[in-house]
């Protein structure tokens, strides 16, 4: 039977196979067409019922986790507050998604508490209900909800699944200091004052998608924030390089980075990459496939 003072939930990493932005909208935020695909690469979040509200990360050694907020400016904590109720809770994050990579992993964490709250309280609110909320906590949450690949449009946080039949493998690369997201948005509109206001189409991206073939998807790989994230991080043109001189079919930032991820044509040409990487001095090289789930609660 389920133990009903605590509920574990699971949140993958997303990485953008596209992510097309348009000129910065009045309200702060750009417009985006971008692809979303979830990997294998989770943090768990468990909420239980205890006498004080209170938060407590863990991860592996080379995570940042001192980055992370604990107190009520984390956006797990806030996702709580989205469905008030008298009761207090303990938040327990397990990380293994790198923080500040421009993985959404702070959205992971949020859409996991939002998941684990609604269970541990049996409150069953309808999805669209959790989507509103999740939207109005940030752009990558409600993705971090729906997983698997998908299509975002609007500031990222209208989400609509799209077919993808592949099984696509990645190594991550995650960089020592994390990278603000809205450093790298603003250094865009450096870059780019006369951006079209309307996002560069996913399209593409989807009909290389629907192939299945890895090296159709490599060359659509799109991102426009790997400009602004490399003229604020130049050795993260070295990485691309490497790792494709590594076997990679292509590498690209993840998102507002610096994670870099890499997409390779088989589970042992990211395991080959991987190793390529560490011997040549990156630290962690981190595998994994997707799509996958989105949240998801654990039995
Ligand atoms: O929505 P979220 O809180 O994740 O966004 C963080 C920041 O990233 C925003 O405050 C904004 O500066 C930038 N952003 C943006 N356009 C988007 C999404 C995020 O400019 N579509």
């Amino acid at each position: 039977m389920r133990d009903r003072t605590s509920v574990t939930v699971r949140a993958a990493a997303k990485i953008n196979l596209h992510l097309g932005v348009g000129r910065v909208r009045e309200d702060g935020f750009h417009p985006l067409d971008t692809v979303y695909q979830a990997i294998s690469l989770y943090d768990d979040v468990t909420v239980s019922v205890d006498d004080a509200d209170h938060l407590s990360v863990a991860g592996a050694a080379h995570l940042d986790l001192d980055e992370i907020p604990t107190d009520g400016s984390n956006i797990a904590v806030r996702a709580l507050a989205e469905a008030p109720c008298d009761v207090r809770h303990h938040l327990r994050i397990s990380k293994e998604i790198p923080v500040a990579g421009g993985m959404a992993g702070g959205s992971a964490d949020a859409a996991a508490a939002l998941l684990a709250h609604d269970r541990l309280h049996g409150l069953a609110q309808p999805d669209d209900v959790l989507l509103a909320q999740a939207a109005r906590l940030g752009s990558d949450v409600p993705f971090s909800l729906v997983g698997g690949t998908a299509r975002g449009v609007g500031r990222g946080e209208l989400v609509t699944p799209v077919e993808d039949e592949g099984s696509w493998w990645w190594v991550a690369v995650p960089s020592a200091a994390g990278l603000s997201t809205p450093a790298v948005y603003r250094h865009f509109d450096v870059l780019r004052p006369d951006a079209p206001a309307e996002p560069a189409s996913a399209e593409p991206l989807l009909a290389a998608l629907a192939t299945g073939e890895p090296l159709r998807v490599a060359r659509a790989l799109h991102n426009d924030l790997q400009e602004p994230a490399i003229d604020l991080r130049p050795e993260l043109g070295d990485l691309i390089a490497r790792g494709e001189a590594e076997g990679a079919l292509r590498g690209i930032v993840s998102g507002s980075g610096p994670t870099v991820v890499f997409l390779c044509d088989s589970a042992d040409g990211a395991r080959a990459t991987a190793a390529g990487l560490v011997g040549a001095g990156y630290a962690v090289a981190l595998t994994a496939t997707g799509p996958v789930a989105g949240a998801h609660v654990l039995a």
